[in-house]
């Protein structure tokens, strides 16, 4: 089958595109707002966008209405700051309970019975539960294109510099991280959701130097 992506001509009962950008990795977004009540909140439209500096974005789409913007971009524009934590298969409840759309100010990551730990280099907390998370200064913001007729649904693009990575030590061994120890859990379309919980290799035909690609590109790194 073909359908035109505006005209969304598909037949279905549900849209189906977002089971086709499939598995989306989920930024479990935590933030501050200039009081200093912590705000957290799950993202799919989420993903490391470069290595040198690393940096990541999360897209947010419309508002409920409360604040121009969703909260989480809200507070990364304001303290230009935020974390991403990473959502475990042992998680998944908690991070729904964050999706709840509540007041500007309510702390989510209270509401999920959630740990909120210092960071090193931003003051917004990251959920100590999680085993994976990266503080991020706030870069820019990107405006998407509206639809005709959805203005109160346009996208903007959150875009940051990750600036400090913590990684629980139980899921570090013999030097490498062990995506089967955590296993994330992403995002399909519907309500659907899959575990990274089958791990395979395949390594590029120039691969003769070390897995992880840059060096081979680059040379090694600066002392
Ligand atoms: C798994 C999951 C992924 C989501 N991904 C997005 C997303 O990429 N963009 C978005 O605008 N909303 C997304 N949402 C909805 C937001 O989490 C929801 O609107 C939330 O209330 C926003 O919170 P905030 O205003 O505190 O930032 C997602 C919800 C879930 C459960």
């Amino acid at each position: 089958m073909f359908y035109d992506a505006a005209k969304r001509d598909h037949g279905m009962p549900a849209d189906p595109l977002k089971s086709l950008i499939v598995p989306r990795p989920i930024g479990w977004i935590s933030t501050v707002d200039l009081e200093g009540n912590v705000n957290l909140a799950p993202y799919s439209f989420y993903n490391g966008i470069s290595e040198f500096p690393p940096m990541v974005y999360f897209s947010v789409t419309g508002t409920y209405g409360d604040t121009p913007t969703k909260h989480s971009r809200m507070n990364a524009e304001l303290t230009g700051e935020f974390v991403v934590n990473v959502v475990t298969q042992k998680l998944a409840d908690q991070m729904n309970i964050t999706t709840a759309m509540v007041a500007y100010g309510i702390d989510e990551m209270k509401l999920a019975g959630l740990t909120p730990v210092p960071c090193r280099y931003v003051k917004v907390p990251r959920v100590a539960e999680s085993p994976v998370a990266l503080e991020c200064k706030y870069w820019k913001t990107i405006e998407l294109p509206t639809e005709p007729g959805r203005e109160a649904m346009a996208g903007s693009m959150v875009i940051g510099q990750v600036v400090g990575i913590h990684i629980d030590e139980s899921i570090i061994e013999d030097g490498r991280v062990m995506v089967s120890a955590f296993n994330p859990v992403a995002r399909l379309g519907y309500s659907e959701y899959t575990t990274v919980d089958n791990v395979w290799k395949l390594r590029r035909p120039d691969d003769n130097v070390q897995e992880g690609g840059a060096h081979r590109v680059f040379g090694k790194p600066p002392a």
